[in-house]
């Protein structure tokens, strides 16, 4: 490698807080002049932005890297960054020739100099996690869309046992209450109307305002500012505080995303996961509770070493009960390094196929009548891209379904519409006009 990249590709792959770093190495290098490759455009610097929580997803990083060799054998500089970069550091060279820089999620505000050194011949790795934050480091946001993300916490002190996020990301820390409103004012300014708030725990933000319900309600003075939304919650830092705020801050949207992973206490507590059935339960009481209309989602993890029959039909029989809106599930994929890849009881793979398949269909049976019981109901839908058919747009729901419509609205329009038809994964919706209101 002797020249230095002109354009660049950012490939994010994994959780929602990939994608928020994504978006802010892309602004990096465009700060320092690159230029984001068009999409039938060759770039010179692709940058993966991977993810190792699962093994599939780590086995992409490399296949992709494979991929990216041109027919005539040359190839673009490639960065590896994300979680894959920070649990392999310099082994991921030995495992790809082709990697030319290897840079952590904590350390990718240093992404201009490791390319400067990669373009000289080096194959610098910086897998650091550095005590001052990255993000003073990084220049301010540019134009976003309609709906944004904002990372407010990272890392994780929970070791659930099959997790790798611990030892990817790091331990649990808070970015300042004044950093996250500036960055918050920054995305309003740039036509944000809606802000997702992004941890890897982020009910365990702490700060200037309290705990995330503070800063939800702080944040919730920014004018022009419609909506908020946070992601992902661990049950334990579940608060009351944080419940009653969706009683109380209309900007909040009636969304939880609460993961149980099992419906088996002896699961749960293999799992290490510092919360049983009946408090998770409890928790999601008292949300309906305080919003009775809030949608429920959940991941789950089916094949957990010693995973019993009986303990699958308890987390069937707890997906009945909360009656989830949406919900992620995977079957266990062992970490190295995490301590349930060493546990005994591995379920043979045709029965976690079995257990997936049955739980997706429970769970889409579940998201289906969920979306039924919307029907009729008056919303607001923020629209953020084009429908399949002309002159059909598709918009989020306050509850995150996908709402088409015809309109000529444009994105980033807030329209009001009456749901009328409800499908597995989307709603129509029929706009409300002056005369009809
Ligand atoms: N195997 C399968 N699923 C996992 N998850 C995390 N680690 C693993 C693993 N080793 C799932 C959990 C978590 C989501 C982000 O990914 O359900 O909530
Ligand atoms: Fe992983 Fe558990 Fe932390 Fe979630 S709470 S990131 S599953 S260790």
């Amino acid at each position: 490698m002797t020249s230095l990249p002109k354009t660049f590709r950012v490939k994010s792959f994994g959780c929602q807080m990939n994608v928020y770093d994504g978006e802010r190495m892309g602004e990096l290098l465009d700060a320092e002049g690159l230029r984001a490759a068009a999409d039938h455009e060759e770039a010179d610097l692709v940058v993966l932005n991977t993810c190792h929580i699962r093994e599939k997803a780590a086995d992409k990083a490399y296949s992709d890297i494979g991929r990216l060799k041109r027919e005539d054998g040359s190839r673009p500089m490639i960065a590896l960054a994300g979680c894959v970069a920070q649990a392999e550091g310099a082994e991921a060279k030995a495992r790809s020739p082709m990697i030319d820089l290897v840079v952590g999620p904590q350390a990718y505000h240093r992404l201009p100099r490791m390319i400067a050194e990669a373009a000289a011949g080096a194959r610098p790795v910086d897998t650091d996690m550095p005590a001052i934050s990255k993000f003073g480091a990084l220049p301010a946001r540019r134009r976003v869309g309609p709906s944004a993300f904002l990372t407010v916490q990272e890392g994780c002190d929970k070791f659930c046992t099959y997790c790798v996020v611990p030892y990817t990301r790091g331990a649990e820390v808070s970015r300042p209450f004044a950093d996250i409103e500036s960055e918050a004012r920054g995305l309003v300014e740039s036509g944000a109307r809606e802000i997702t708030l992004l941890g890897q725990n982020v009910n365990a933000w702490t700060g200037a305002c309290g705990g995330l319900d503070g800063l939800i309600r702080a944040l919730a003075n920014i004018d022009g500012l419609e909506r908020i939304r946070y992601t992902t919650s661990h049950p334990a830092d579940m608060t009351d505080a944080l419940i009653a705020a969706h009683g109380e801050v209309d900007k909040l949207m009636p969304y939880l995303h609460l993961p149980v992973q099992s419906g088996s206490d002896r699961i749960l507590k293999a799992m290490n996961r510092s919360h049983s059935v009946e408090s998770y339960l409890r928790t999601i009481a008292k949300a309906r509770a305080a919003r009775p209309d809030i949608a429920i989602s959940g991941d789950f993890i089916v094949g957990f070493p010693g995973e019993t029959e009986e303990d699958f039909t308890s987390t069937l029989s707890i997906v009945d009960t909360v009656g989830y809106a949406s919900a992620y599930s995977f079957k266990f994929s062992a970490r190295p390094g995490t301590p349930a890849a060493n546990m005994e009881g591995a379920v043979p793979a045709h029965i976690m196929d079995e257990r997936l398949q049955q739980l997706q269909e429970r769970l889409a049976s579940h998201s289906l009548a969920f979306n039924r019981r919307c029907i009729g109901r008056d919303t607001s839908i923020l629209i953020d891209r084009k429908g399949r058919q002309p002159g059909q747009m598709i918009g989020k729901s306050p509850w995150l379904q996908s709402v088409f419509v015809d309109t000529e609205a444009r994105i980033g329009d807030m329209l009001d519409v009456t749901l009328t038809g409800a499908f597995p994964n989307s709603l129509s919706g029929a706009l409300i006009t002056a005369a009809a209101a």
